[in-house]
């Protein structure tokens, strides 16, 4: 199919792409006449394990060939032992699972509505306020557009649900003078990845958790891009040394098979009763499997300790690399394997340039080229997207004024 002829059968939601891609093998890419990238981009932090990892690919096709699908009405027994195991790494509480990051935070905001009520001594109706920050990132559905901040989001879509408010980001005066008596809960990303690979400090997140305690509010964190792994840690907000009261996961927890989930610290866990949310294909067995290969793969190659430790030289090395053009970097943010280059230029320029020398990157933020390799990725691979990221820079001109 000619990608310039996209428009004819799609909406055209999405701007037309450049490329169309055919096959992945690890950290590598090819695109339908055959060129071959290095996929830095892991389809927005989903392909964790790089491309077609063999033991994910082996473990989706025998499940495919034994049971793909069973409706929630059933048990399924892959289910709750995924369940075990993610609680083993948050703590103890329960699970709920779905099929995406905007379902995710869906079904916090959900359980925000229901602590709200239940504080409210029951009161249905009243507006139950959820306080998250500016320039986060929580998805397209209708309530989780309606915590995300941007205008671009928003724009078009008025009215919103209301009892959502936005504090400055990283500012715990801020969130403190938006906690009232009619909040439920704190929704926030411990690091901002659509925003621009922005953290949180961890004095903050621990001044939020301790602003949570004290005023009987929930701490629920949405760990969708910088959850499984990806900073070197398996939760993000684990540098804060915290404990929050809800998370939401998704993106690579199926390692590029759709599935999402909420972890609910016990003491909140049974504000869900049977009935008060559900979903036809969340959990299935099929995506499961591919969460547990890819629980499996991340603990068997040591892959968290691997990428705290080739994330911290990757962004010494990143900083070196974009020294040399102060004219068009203004700095290097991030942890682990989800870095930022904040760009003094257009970032979708330098995105496109460094993809026709081969590296897959994507803008973040308005103003970054965010950087994301699969938990897999080695540190010959780095060494190839540092070369590929100094001959971009180092030859790079404008084409548009930023
Ligand atoms: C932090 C965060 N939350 C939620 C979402 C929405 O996830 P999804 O696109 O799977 O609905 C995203 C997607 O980029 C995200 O980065």
């Amino acid at each position: 199919m000619d990608i310039t002829e996209y428009s004819h059968c799609l909406i055209s939601n999405y701007a037309t792409p450049p490329v169309a891609f055919d096959r992945g093998e690890g950290a590598r890419i090819w695109d339908v006449e055959g060129n071959e990238y290095l996929d830095f981009s892991s389809g927005i932090a989903v392909t964790c394990l790089g491309h077609s990892h063999p033991k994910w690919v082996s473990a989706v096709q025998k499940q495919a060939a034994k049971l793909v699908h069973c409706t929630n009405l059933f048990a399924i027994p892959e289910q709750a032992r995924l369940a075990e195991r993610l609680t083993r790494k948050a703590g103890a509480g329960r699970m709920l699972f779905c099929n995406s990051g905007a379902e995710a935070n869906e079904a916090l905001i959900k359980l925000a509505r229901l602590y709200g009520c239940n504080k409210a001594g029951g009161k249905e109706g009243k507006i139950i306020k959820i306080v998250s920050a500016e320039g986060d990132f929580h998805g397209r559905t209708y309530g989780a557009m309606s915590a995300t901040s941007g205008s671009k989001i928003r724009s078009g879509f008025a009215p919103l649900a209301p009892g959502f408010a936005f504090a400055k980001f990283n500012e715990l005066a801020s969130f403190e003078g938006l906690l009232d008596e009619d909040t439920a809960a704190v929704l926030i990303e411990p690091i901002q990845g659509e925003g621009g690979v922005r953290e949180t400090t961890d004095d903050v997140l621990r001044g939020i958790r301790q602003l949570c305690d004290e005023r009987g509010i929930l701490l629920m964190l949405d760990e969708v891009q910088c959850g499984m792994a990806r900073t070197g840690r398996f939760f993000s907000y684990e540098s804060a040394g915290i404990t929050p009261d809800a998370i939401a996961l998704a993106k690579g927890l199926g390692g590029g098979f759709p599935i999402g989930a909420i972890w609910v610290r016990e003491s909140h866990a049974d504000l869900f009763k049977p009935g008060s949310h559900g979903t036809t294909f969340g959990g299935s067995p099929l995506a499961c499997a591919a969460a547990h290969a890819v629980l499996d793969v991340i603990e068997e190659e040591k892959l968290m300790e691997k990428v705290a430790v080739r994330g911290a030289s990757f962004k010494i090395e990143l900083e070196t690399v974009a020294a040399k053009r102060p004219d068009l970097v203004k700095e290097v943010r991030g942890r682990g394997y989800l870095l930022a280059m904040s760009m003094k230029v257009p970032c979708g320029e330098i995105v496109t340039a460094l993809r026709m020398r081969g590296l897959i990157a994507v803008p973040a933020g308005g103003d970054s080229v965010r950087i994301l390799p699969p938990l897999n990725a080695n540190e010959g691979e780095i060494a190839e997207a540092l070369e590929i990221i100094d001959k971009t820079l180092s030859t790079f001109t404008a084409l548009t004024k930023p």
